[in-house]
C-alpha cells in the first residue's frame, strides 16, 4: 500500500466536499505514499454532469502526475470506488501506460465498474533489478565524466596530436619494440606540431604524450564496453520498457559518436588545409562539438541513473511553486552555454589573451572584440571575442545560481533538493575562482584542468536539484 498514490476527485460544487476529503485522509493517512487532493472546477468545459467527469478529472491531474514524476516506480493501474467516500481512484501507473490510462479510466467509469486492471506490457522491475540498472547507468556517467577529465588533461599538455592514426582495434596496440617506436616518432615528425612547437622533442618526451594520448582512447573504448555489455544484457532479460530502449541506442549512439568526433578533432590539427591561421591546434569547432557531446551523454546518463536508484522527492516536489522547477532548467541552460563557451576558449588558447580580471586589460570591453568579418565568426574565431563571452556567460551563470539559491531559501524544498540547491551554490563560487585563476596565472595544467572537471561537478548539482524539484501539476 505504501507504494500507491491515491487521487480523490472531488466536486467544486459539492458542499460536503471538505467532510468527505477530511474523512478519507482521516481512513487511509500513513496507508499511501501520497493522497492527491483534485477539485473538479465547476462548469469546467467537456465535463458532463452526473458522468463522473469529477473522476476523469482528478484521472487527468493524476496521469500528468505520473508522466511528470513517477515514471519507473509503478507498473499497473487500478480504480476502485469506495461506498463510504462516493469515489476514491487508486492508482498505480506507470509512464508507458499513462497515454492510454486516462481513456481507459473514462471507459471504466462509464461502465461503472469497481476494479480494472491495465495490461502491463513489462513486468514491474525488482527493486534489485532497479539497483543494477541505475548502477550501470552511474558508473557509465563516472566512465564520461573520467573520460572528459582525461581528455582536458590530454588537451593541456598537448598530447591530442601525438597518436597520428585512428583505427579502432589496432589503436589498443602501442609500440612494442624500440624500432615500433622510432617509426612512429619519424611518423609525428611529419606533421605540423611537431615542425611548429616540438622540434627539440626526443624520443622519450614523446612516449609520454603518446601515452597520454593513448590513456584518453583506451578509456573512451572501456567507457563504450562498460555501458554496451550490461545494455545488451538488461535489454535481453526484458528489462528495458520502449523509452528506455530508445535512450539505451542514443546513449549508445553517442558514445560510438564521441569515438568518431575525437577523431574528427584530431585530424583537424593534423594537415595544413584544416589549420586556423596555420596554428597546429585542432579547430575549435570540432572541439566545442566534441565536448558539449560528452556532456549531454553525461547529463543524460547521470538522469537516467537518478531515475533508477531514487524515490521521487514526493513530498518536496508537490510544495514547491512550479516556477522553482522551471527556474532550475534556466540555470541548467546557462551551465551548458557557459561550457560550449568555455570550449570555445580552450581550443583557441583564447585563457592566454588579457589575463586579468575584471578588466581585460584597462577596458570592460576590448577594443579587439570584433575583428572578424561577418560578426558573427568573432563569437567563435576571435580569442578576445571568445574569453570575454565566456567570462560574460561564467558570471551570469553565477550570478543566476546565487541568486536562485538565495531567493529559495524561503521556499521550503524537500531536503534532497535543499541540500542540491547547497551544494550548487558552493560549487559555483568554487568553479569561479578556478576559472579566475586559471586566467590570472596564465592556464596553469593542473587549475585548468581542475575548472574544467569543476563544471561536471556544477552540472551534476544542478541535474540533481533539477530531478527533485520536477514540475508537478497544480493540485
Ligand atoms: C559557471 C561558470 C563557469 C563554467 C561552467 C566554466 C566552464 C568552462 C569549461 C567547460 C571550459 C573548457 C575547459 C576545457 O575543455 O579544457 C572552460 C575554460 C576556461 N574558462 Fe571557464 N567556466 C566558468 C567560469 C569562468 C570564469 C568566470 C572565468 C574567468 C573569468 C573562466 C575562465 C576560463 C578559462 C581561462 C578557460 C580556458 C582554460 C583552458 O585553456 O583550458 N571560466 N570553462
Amino acid at each position: 500500500m505504501q507504494t500507491l498514490i491515491i487521487g480523490i476527485g472531488l466536486e467544486e460544487r459539492d458542499i460536503n466536499s471538505d467532510i468527505k476529503y477530511n474523512s478519507i485522509i482521516h481512513k487511509y493517512e500513513n496507508k499511501f505514499l501520497k493522497i492527491i487532493k483534485t477539485i473538479h472546477p465547476n462548469g469546467l468545459e467537456n465535463g458532463v454532469a452526473s458522468k463522473s467527469s469529477h473522476c476523469s478529472y482528478c484521472a487527468e491531474i493524476l496521469v500528468k502526475y505520473y508522466e511528470n514524476n513517477l515514471k519507473f516506480f509503478y507498473n499497473h493501474a487500478m480504480i476502485t470506488k469506495d461506498m463510504s467516500s462516493r469515489l476514491l481512484f487508486r492508482f498505480a501507473a506507470n509512464h508507458r501506460q499513462s497515454l492510454g490510462l486516462l481513456k481507459n479510466v473514462q471507459l471504466a467509469f462509464k461502465r461503472s465498474s469497481a476494479t480494472v486492471p491495465l495490461k502491463t506490457p513489462l513486468p514491474p522491475l525488482s527493486n534489485g533489478a532497479k539497483q543494477r540498472i541505475g548502477l550501470w547507468l552511474a558508473c557509465s556517467a563516472g566512465m564520461t565524466a573520467g573520460a572528459v577529465a582525461l581528455g582536458g588533461i590530454t588537451r593541456l599538455t598537448e598530447s591530442g596530436l601525438s597518436m597520428t592514426n585512428w583505427h579502432w582495434l589496432n589503436d589498443m596496440n602501442p609500440p612494442r619494440t624500440a624500432e615500433a617506436w622510432q617509426e612512429e616518432f619519424e611518423r609525428y615528425k611529419r606533421f605540423p606540431e611537431f615542425e611548429q612547437m616540438n622540434r627539440e622533442m626526443t624520443l622519450h618526451e614523446f612516449k609520454k604524450i603518446y601515452y597520454m594520448e593513448f590513456a584518453h582512447r583506451m578509456w573512451g573504448r572501456a567507457t563504450g564496453l562498460i555501458f554496451i555489455v550490461p545494455a545488451f544484457m538488461f535489454w535481453r532479460r526484458g528489462l528495458f520498457d520502449k523509452g528506455m530502449k530508445i535512450r539505451v541506442l542514443i546513449f549508445g549512439s553517442l558514445i560510438a559518436a564521441q569515438g568518431a568526433l575525437g577523431w574528427y578533432m584530431v585530424k583537424s590539427g593534423l594537415h595544413k588545409e584544416t589549420l586556423i591561421d596555420g596554428r597546429a591546434s585542432v579547430s575549435p569547432y570540432r572541439l566545442a562539438a566534441h565536448l558539449g557531446t560528452a556532456f549531454i551523454l553525461y547529463s543524460g546518463l547521470l538522469w537516467n541513473s537518478f531515475k533508477y536508484l531514487t524515490k521521487p522527492d514526493v513530498y518536496a516536489s508537490t510544495r514547491v511553486p512550479r516556477g522553482w522547477a522551471i527556474g532550475v532548467h534556466g540555470l541548467l541552460t546557462l551551465t551548458f552555454l557557459t561550457v560550449v563557451a568555455g570550449a570555445f576558449v580552450a581550443g583557441l588558447d583564447a585563457g592566454l589573451v588579457y589575463p586579468t580580471f575584471p578588466k581585460m586589460g584597462d577596458y570592460w570591453i576590448p577594443p579587439e572584440y570584433s575583428t572578424l568579418t561577418p560578426w558573427y565568426r568573432n563569437i567563435f574565431e576571435n580569442p578576445v571575442a571568445v574569453q570575454f563571452n565566456h567570462r560574460v556567460l561564467g558570471l551570469t551563470t553565477t550570478a543566476a545560481v546565487l541568486t536562485f539559491s538565495l531567493a529559495s531559501l524561503s521556499v521550503k524544498f524537500g531536503r534532497r533538493a535543499a541540500v542540491a540547491r547547497n551544494l550548487l551554490a558552493a560549487m559555483v563560487i568554487v568553479q569561479t575562482s578556478l576559472g579566475i585563476g586559471t586566467l590570472l596565472y596564465h592556464v596553469p595544467i593542473s587549475m585548468a584542468a581542475a575548472h574544467q572537471s569543476g563544471s561536471l561537478a556544477l552540472l551534476s548539482f544542478a541535474l540533481w536539484l533539477a530531478f527533485n524539484l520536477k514540475r508537478v501539476p497544480k493540485i
